[in-house]
């Protein structure tokens, strides 16, 4: 465990009554972590209860991309009443993907997520004060390379040393009475993704992202970053939703992504329940433009409309589209009145990266789809 030092420890004084309180920061003992998830869930149950986001977070500790300590709590509490949690984050790997001039290489990184300060000490600098120590942290112990983030609070952040990255997001919306008829529509054959197909088709893409790293043209100053699209990164929000389906439908949706093996080309979605949308992680489609991947494209995407429609989700929306998804959605809207809105996203969920030591480079980061996320 992380703590206990005199360092971690400092004053903060509130006004009505006034009172000097020692706040502690470390990672959280077994009774701070119900706590932590206490103040999470008043900020996002939605649409689970609270007791219910209490025991997804439990469900989600035991998945792979955490366990064994993957995924850390941290807290900043009273020092004379340690139960009682002011302020909380967690920390959550990523496996990384980085190319400068000479080499290709993995690193270790994390997504900081799930900020909250109790609404009763909103404004007294905890939230910065738990940053400064997890970027400590990050930078000593954690070993970090990269840091990310997904701010929707603006640019709160990036005061605080994460800069925000260009975000790009398209939506998808259909007519109430939509109904595909795929069959008549002459695209190519797509199934749904079984949860065993998984790991092999993770691991092909993760190939893939390596090899287009091999072959980028790299400037000197130039560092080129990836978060890897593993399986247990995938089936991380994988596990949420099936968590979430089977408290509100009494089951786990039945597929999690669709492929088109004619065309070598798949991707795979999460039923974000919260906002009520259906959220492509991932596609993955063969390098350089072709008609015949857009149109699988096409044929996924429907697959993932109708996916929407039945968990009655309100769109589906996707990060990052390239030209090959924008020639998609033509052929969408032309054969199935699919709309398709493509925007920039300045206020929700734009992701935002720190460097170890806060250091500054000139970064491209590439695939910034939704599997990177938390
Ligand atoms: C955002 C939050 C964590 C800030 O906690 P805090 O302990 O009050 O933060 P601090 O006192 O250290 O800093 C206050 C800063 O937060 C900013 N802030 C607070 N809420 C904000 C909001 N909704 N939008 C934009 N900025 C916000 C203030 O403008 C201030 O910024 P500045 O100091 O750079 O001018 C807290 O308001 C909270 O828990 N909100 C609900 C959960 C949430 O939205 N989390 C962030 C998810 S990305």
């Amino acid at each position: 465990m992380y703590i206990e030092s005199k360092m971690n420890q400092f004053e903060i004084t509130l006004r009505n009554p006034d009172r000097v309180l020692t706040v502690a920061f470390g990672e959280a003992t077994p009774e701070q972590e119900l706590s932590c998830r206490h103040l999470a869930a008043a900020e996002w149950s939605m649409p689970l209860s609270k007791e219910d986001y209490v025991e997804q977070e439990k469900y989600l500790s035991q998945k792979p991309l955490v366990s064994n300590r993957g995924w850390r709590l941290w807290c900043l509490s009273l020092l004379d009443h340690p139960s009682e949690v002011l302020a909380t984050c967690k920390t959550i790997p990523r496996e990384l993907l980085i190319r400068d001039v000479s080499v290709v290489g993995r690193a270790k990184a994390y997504c900081i997520a799930s900020v909250v300060t109790h609404p009763q000490y909103r404004g007294l600098g905890l939230a910065s004060r738990l940053l400064e120590y997890v970027s400590a942290w990050l930078d000593g112990p954690g070993d970090a390379v990269v840091s990310v983030l997904y701010t929707s609070i603006g640019d709160f952040y990036e005061r605080r040393g994460w800069a925000k990255l260009p975000a790009i997001q398209s939506t998808l919306s259909w007519p109430a009475d939509f109904s595909s008829m795929k069959d008549g529509a002459r695209l190519p054959v797509t199934n749904p993704i079984l949860s065993t197909e998984l790991l092999e088709l993770c691991k092909q893409d993760v190939r893939d992202v390596e090899y287009y790293f091999e072959k980028l043209s790299v400037q000197p100053d130039e560092f080129h970053v990836s978060v890897l699209p593993t399986a247990d990164l995938i089936s991380w929000l994988h596990g949420r939703s099936d968590f979430i389906g089977n408290r509100i439908e009494g089951a786990p949706p039945r597929s999690h992504g669709s492929i088109c093996g004619a065309a070598d080309s798949w991707l795979y979605w999460y039923h974000d329940f919260r906002k009520q949308q259906l959220a492509i992680q991932r596609i993955r489609i063969p390098q350089g433009p072709s008609q015949v991947h857009r149109e699988a494209l096409a044929a996924m995407l429907v697959d993932a409309v109708e996916e929407a429609c039945r968990w009655k989700l309100n769109k589906v929306i996707l990060w990052e589209p390239n030209a090959e998804v924008l020639g998609a959605m033509q052929i969408l809207q032309g054969k199935f009145n699919i709309k398709s809105e493509t925007l920039a996203r300045h206020n929700k969920s734009v992701p935002s990266l720190r460097w170890h030591m806060g250091g500054v480079k000139r970064t491209t980061f590439h695939f910034n789809e939704f599997y990177t996320w938390s």
